[in-house]
């Protein structure tokens, strides 16, 4: 399909949301791109701060993805869907799987409602519903050869991973049965700048520069497959433009590390030795290893990453956390929150 003139995104305030707002208003200048937003205690419009001045197509919508006359709304205006907006930490699923159920999967059928009635309507829209490696379930770590593909079976550990499962399925079956332009994308775990203080990274570093240790989960020795969040971007932008409906794509970095091996990378680029970490209990269900093979969305689509080589990648994500402390401290202070009351006045 051409470039795409007005892109509905949700979940823009957030971590790969506000770098794909960024992202996509820079390569391609001439898009209209609406940000619906429901500024959970994830979303943050200060990872957003001078953007609606630099880009007149830009607009910002507080609102939630379960509003389903809100959602019409949107929808209607819009030719590509790119639905992020989820619940997205695992140890909160644990804690209280309920809002993740309610964003992650009846969310995601009502933005699938929406963009079916424009379809009856003789008007379609494309969809790109942004998923997780989490959803194949863990991989053993003694077969280094074995990666996830498309045809992985599906088997969520957590309640996190469960309920973006639940929306998959979903998706495929809107396509299925009703013939919706939707694809969808898997991707591994994402690092750089604006990511909420919760994720490992973030948390790590963060807990460095403020003198406390860090808490690595269990062993240490569970495996996760790092992207830098713009080349994920640019792969969902991909598949937005040039994905082929009805399909999946796999999305890595070819870059897996042990949580212990990422935890001694941060703490030598923050000049800090072992005894900041601190051994805590594992975490329930902790998933033990996850590796993509992103085969297919190379040979389809021509992506392949390109940002996310450590250590050098890794070393810009930790001093961007170091460089803006400005950021996190609000964040973790939650002054953030007041920032959408000064801008909108709500
Ligand atoms: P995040 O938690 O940083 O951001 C989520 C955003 O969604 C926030 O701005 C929040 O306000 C918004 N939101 C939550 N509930 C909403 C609702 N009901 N209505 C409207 N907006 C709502 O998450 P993230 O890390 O940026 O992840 C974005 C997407 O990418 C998620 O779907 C996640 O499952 C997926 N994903 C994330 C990673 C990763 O490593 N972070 C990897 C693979 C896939
Ligand atoms: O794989 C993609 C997924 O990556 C996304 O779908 C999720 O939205 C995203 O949150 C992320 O999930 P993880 O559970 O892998 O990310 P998290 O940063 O929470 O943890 C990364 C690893 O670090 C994991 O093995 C648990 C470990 N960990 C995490 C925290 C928060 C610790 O050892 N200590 C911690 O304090």
């Amino acid at each position: 399909m051409p470039e795409p003139g007005h892109i509905l995104l949700t979940g823009g305030a957030g971590f790969i949301g506000a770098n794909f707002v960024r992202y996509v208003l820079a390569e391609r200048p001439g898009v209209r791109l609406t940000n619906l937003d429901a500024l959970t205690y994830s979303g943050n419009l200060e990872n957003l701060a001078g953007v609606a001045e630099a880009h007149a197509g830009y607009r910002f919508v507080r609102g939630d993805v379960t509003d389903a006359e809100l959602v019409g709304r949107l929808v209607a205006e819009a030719d590509v869907v790119v639905h992020m907006a989820a619940e997205s930490h695992v140890d909160r699923s644990i804690l209280d799987s309920r809002p993740f159920i309610v964003t992650n999967v009846l969310g995601t059928q009502t933005l699938l409602d929406a963009v079916r009635r424009r379809q009856r309507e003789g008007a379609p829209v494309r969809f790109v519903h942004v998923s997780t490696d989490e959803v194949y379930g863990s991989l053993p770590l003694d077969d280094p050869e074995e990666r996830f593909t498309e045809e992985t079976p599906l088997a969520p550990n957590s309640p996190y991973a469960a309920s973006k499962a639940a929306a998959d399925l979903l998706v495929r079956a809107y396509h299925h049965t009703f013939g919706l332009e939707a694809m969808i994308t898997r991707c591994s775990n994402n690092f750089g700048p604006y990511q909420f203080p919760e994720k490992v990274i973030p948390l790590f570093v963060t807990n460095l520069v403020e003198g406390a240790q860090v808490p690595l989960y269990g062993d240490g020795l569970n495996v996760r497959d790092w992207l830098h969040v713009l080349d994920h971007c640019e792969a969902v932008l991909a598949v937005a433009e040039r994905g082929r409906a009805g399909e999946v794509y796999n999305i890595g970095g070819n870059n897996e590390r042990s949580n212990l091996e990422l935890t001694r990378t941060i703490l030598e680029l923050m000049g800090q030795g072992p005894e900041m970490i601190r051994r805590v209990p594992d975490r329930p269900g902790h998933d033990r290893r996850y590796a993509i093979d992103a085969g297919k969305i190379a040979r389809e689509l021509g992506w392949r990453p390109t940002r996310s080589a450590w250590p050098g990648a890794l070393a810009e994500t930790v001093a961007w956390y170091r460089d803006n402390p400005g950021w996190w401290k609000r964040v973790k202070s939650g002054e953030y929150r007041e920032y959408y009351k000064r801008q909108y006045g709500g």
